[in-house]
């Protein structure tokens, strides 16, 4: 796939990135990252994509909006779609669909030649009101199910080529999560939902999404036999995405991961690192962002590692639009980028990484 730059638009996004920061001042025209080569261009040669979430800054009109626009163009050639496309956002009334801020983040895919993910059918989290609340019959939940993943794959048909079909339906006890979607459905509604999507868009990939299971453990297991049964029966499923929610230094080791991407390939799978971000106590110290910079290249080295992996997405492009504050409180320093937008060392990692040094 040609990934090129379309040209003047590193010397635009430069500008723009620079315009946006105040430290930019004595060194107008310099971006945060201008020295090195985008991960992009370096994640293309290695043949993966690499991408990230628009996310909330995404439509700021100030400083920070132009730095997270300029550098989510230069570093990334895949966006997901982070909480645009959940169904409470883009459904949130029986009749109502709202595209507004997924279509953006669509026409920024295209205009830099980024692909795009869309994230997600079916997850017990950010439902609406209207659907959980209402007293419904299984035949009614499946109707409701049915044009909601019709609408969407319409939508986007062409644009967003790869869907979290089922996100997270297993339990951190390694059970089968009990939710809305299962218990108005039975067991059946993760086939059932494959199946509605490949009648939908018959070219998407399709992907099961879930945390906690990049390296073999007993949540792994259970996710391994649940896609080898579909697998088996011949639902359509062509991935699986493992968000990579991680703690500093407490990875996997570089062999469980490999183990374990290899039996998933081994279904016929093809592997995606979805929300990938490494999480340590704020504020941080250069110990843990030294230590977070190596467990960026062992996660990332591993799926290099393994053919069938062929993308990595970030949850956040940068420490200031992040969900892990909020959902883990006094943690952070997740990603790649600061708060002011500077590469950390776990980018100068990557970027090493990927051009094999
Ligand atoms: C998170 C978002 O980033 C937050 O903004 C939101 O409030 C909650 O959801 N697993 C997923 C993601 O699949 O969609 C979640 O995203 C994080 C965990």
């Amino acid at each position: 796939m040609a990934r090129r730059w379309r040209p003047g638009w590193r010397a635009a996004a430069a500008t723009l990135a620079c315009l946006a920061l105040t430290a930019c001042g004595e060194k107008r025209g310099t971006p945060p990252v201008s020295s090195t080569t985008p991960l992009r261009t370096l994640a293309a040669r290695r043949g993966i994509a690499i991408g990230a979430p628009t996310g909330s800054t995404f439509q700021r009109t100030d400083a920070a909006g132009d730095s997270l626009r300029a550098i989510l163009a230069r570093e990334f050639d895949m966006v997901w779609s982070g909480n645009w496309l959940k169904f409470s956002v883009v459904h949130p009334a029986p009749t109502t669909y709202d595209f507004s801020w997924a279509d953006s983040m669509v026409a920024f895919a295209q205009a830099h030649q980024m692909t795009v993910r869309g994230h997600t059918f079916v997850w017990h989290n950010q439902i609406p009101s209207w659907l959980t609340g209402g007293s419904w019959t299984p035949a009614q939940v499946d109707s409701i199910l049915a044009g909601h993943i019709a609408t969407l794959m319409a939508h986007f048909k062409g644009k967003i080529r790869i869907w979290d079909v089922v996100n997270e339906a297993v339990d951190d006890n390694a059970q089968r999560r009990t939710t809305f979607w299962s218990t108005a459905l039975g067991p059946g509604y993760i086939e059932r939902a494959f199946r509605l999507a490949r009648a939908a868009d018959s070219t998407a990939l399709l992907f099961y999404n879930d945390y906690n299971i990049e390296g073999t453990s007993a949540k792994a297991d259970t996710v391994y036999a649940l896609l080898a049964d579909l697998k088996s029966r011949g639902v359509p499923v062509d991935g699986v995405g493992m968000q990579g929610h991680f703690i500093v230094g407490q990875l996997p080791s570089g062999a469980s991961l490999a183990a374990n991407f290899a039996r998933f390939a081994a279904l016929g799978l093809k592997i995606e690192i979805t929300e990938l971000d490494i999480r340590m106590s704020v504020p941080a110290t250069a110990a843990d962002l030294a230590v977070q910079a190596l467990d960026y290249r062992t996660i990332v080295g591993a799926c290099l590692q393994t053919p069938a992996c062929d993308a990595v997405e970030l949850s956040a492009v940068y420490d200031g639009d992040s969900w892990v504050p909020g959902t883990f409180p006094g943690q952070g320093a997740a990603n790649l980028f600061d708060e002011s937008f500077h590469p950390k060392p776990a980018y100068t990692a990557l970027s090493n990484l990927l051009s094999g040094k």
